[in-house]
């Protein structure tokens, strides 16, 4: 393994005040990894150094891709129990060398069966505000993260399940260090974090104070949870006496209480659905189709941006991108949900000719003051309301190449930093039910992300494969960030196709995010300037941090080339 392309002086500037302007706890703390990393045969791209390690071991031990995958994931619920775990859920894109064939897997949230679209409304009928909606068990769906890990590691894992559990297990019974960035979000979390006793009793000491950076950190049981898995599969956590505290926890959550019960847990199934994909200039752009906005908004914004000449960056290609960014968050918030339960256009919105017409709306020079959701060709048009969910940023995601070319690309989350706060047997649940929209509807028109029973929420989340003109896999990437996460993933898939960044400068290029008609403007070296001819063309621009958590591998003629985002605490290996 190799250091390569030192990239410190872009990201000296992004050392700004690292916390403040943004509500969630899962705002960025730490600066990660500052190069791009070079191997020849595996690599992995993890948030946190534990998880990385403990999944390139996995790799140099003969496991593959999958097998990395579910070590990594476990160390990280245990590490950065704040982002993901077995209380939360995800979705895998994954390529499968031997097949040459890509597919995706679908280990989202369920909302429970006694639920109604109503959840998140006051008695009045006005929306809770969001952290009351968010702490307790009112939020929490059906955890599909460990369902995922399972099935898929049955079907392709080479190193045995209990293999694959035990570097969690070691590391849940020796302790970890803290790292300084869950200690700083526990710190800001930590009135939250204070209101369920088992939850207050794993992030504070023994004073009563907040886990400080370096504090060794045991969890048993989250070591004796995973244990019970390694012996009994899933059964135990979906069927068993896992079930039973997760119940317990979620119905019995003080002032807050949810619906979720045994039988919701028991039904939780997995889902292979195809994956999504547009064609970038030469590139073909793979991802996660619904329940997930992600493969659908980023194919909307390349499909958009596809009609003008994007090869430089210029404050209007950087303008270019903010209106195609709007007019696919426009769709998404009209079209976008869980199409399992509501019809969704997904063809119609990658539709070439529907995104050129989208893209003559867009005044090179001057922003749009009205952005509306368009009429993609779609024979079942049905009329819905505009979605108002609210997401913010959390979640994490790990980007794998093993040696036989196999790639994956997984987002996890439990939704919130630290999720609904509500812990049972070492793990923190999620609160993904706030991702639906908390209105079902709007002048009597039904929102297409409403909440309902047995429905998975709408997500952002992006995990994307990339093949190159030449039909084989060329990068393997995705982000945390919330509905951010979108304009994460499209900004660095602009900077390695149309900009030839290498990944690591990529990465640690400023952010810009505009979904609804402000400009997120992340601190950066030409920030000024860029602010400046942002508003003259009539932007409004918001300068503030962006957390995003990319991680990329991108396959070269000589080998791997990995780059962990900078902003968090992230770490890629290889060999
Ligand atoms: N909860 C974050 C997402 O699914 O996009």
């Amino acid at each position: 393994m190799k250091v390569v392309a030192k990239v410190l002086c872009v990201l000296g500037v992004l050392s700004g005040p690292a916390f403040g302007q943004d509500v969630s706890p899962e705002a960025a703390t730490g600066r990660g990894q500052t190069f791009a990393v070079e191997a020849q045969k595996f690599m992995v791209a993890v948030a946190n150094p534990l998880a990385s390690k403990a999944g390139y071991k996995a790799l140099q031990d003969g496991g593959n891709a999958i097998d990395a995958m579910v070590v990594a994931q476990m160390v990280l619920g245990l590490v950065e129990p704040q982002s993901s775990g077995l209380g939360g859920g995800a979705f895998l894109v994954y390529h499968n060398a031997k097949l040459g064939k890509i597919t995706t897997y679908d280990g989202r949230e369920k909302a429970p069966g006694h639920a109604t679209p109503d959840l998140f409304l006051k008695p009045d009928g006005t929306p809770l505000k969001f952290f009351k909606a968010v702490v307790g068990g009112r939020a929490v769906g059906v955890p599909g993260t460990l369902m995922l890990m399972y099935k898929t590691h049955l079907r392709y894992g080479k190193l045995s399940w209990k293999r694959v559990l035990a570097p969690a297990i070691a590391l849940a019974e020796s302790g970890f260090s803290v790292s300084p960035r869950l200690s700083k979000l526990i710190s800001n979390d930590k009135d939250r974090l204070a209101t369920y006793p088992d939850t207050k009793a794993y992030f504070f000491d023994a004073s009563g104070q907040p886990l400080v950076a370096g504090h060794v950190l045991k969890n048993p049981q989250y070591a004796q949870t995973l244990r019970l898995i390694a012996a009994q599969g899933p059964a135990v956590f979906y069927q068993g006496e896992i079930a039973t505290d997760i119940v317990k926890a979620v119905q019995g959550a003080k002032n807050n209480p949810g619906l979720l019960n045994l039988n919701d847990l028991k039904s939780y199934t997995v889902v292979e659905r195809p994956p999504v994909c547009v064609l970038y200039r030469t590139y073909r752009v793979c991802g996660m189709g619904p329940p997930s906005s992600g493969a659908l908004t980023v194919g909307q914004i390349l499909g958009i941006l596809e009609n003008f000449d994007m090869s430089k960056r210029t404050p209007k290609t950087i303008h270019l991108m903010t209106e195609a960014s709007r007019l696919a968050f426009a769709d998404r918030g009209r079209y976008m949900a869980d199409s399992d339960f509501v019809d969704l256009p997904a063809t119609g919105l990658l539709d070439v000719q529907y995104l050129k017409d989208r893209a003559a709306l867009i005044d090179p020079s001057t922003a749009a003051l009205n952005v509306q959701s368009g009429t993609p060709p779609w024979a079942e048009a049905k009329e819905q309301a505009m979605d108002n969910a609210i997401e913010f940023p959390s979640t994490s995601h790990l980007s794998i190449v093993d040696g036989d070319g196999n790639a994956v690309s997984l987002t996890t989350t439990i939704e919130n930093g630290f999720g609904s706060r509500v812990m049972a047997r070492g793990f923190l649940l999620n609160n993904e039910l706030t991702d639906f929209s908390f209105v079902p509807e709007v002048n009597g028109l039904p929102v297409a992300n409403r909440l309902q029973a047995g429905k998975r929420p709408r997500s952002s989340m992006s995990p994307t494969i990339v093949y190159g003109p030449d039909g084989k896999l060329k990068f393997v990437l995705g982000s945390p960030g919330g509905s951010r996460i979108i304009g994460y993933v499209a900004k660095t898939l602009v900077a390695v196709i149309d900009w030839k960044m290498n990944v690591a400068e990529a990465l640690a290029l400023p952010h810009f995010v505009d979904r609804f008609g402000k400009v997120d403007l992340e601190s950066g070296p030409d920030q000024q300037d860029l602010a400046t001819a942002l508003r003259s063309m009539g932007h409004t621009v918001n300068v503030r941090d962006l957390n995003s958590g990319l991680h990329i591998i991108a396959v070269q003629p000589h080998g791997l080339v990995g780059a962990a985002d900078p902003r968090r605490e992230g770490l890629v290996l290889g060999d």
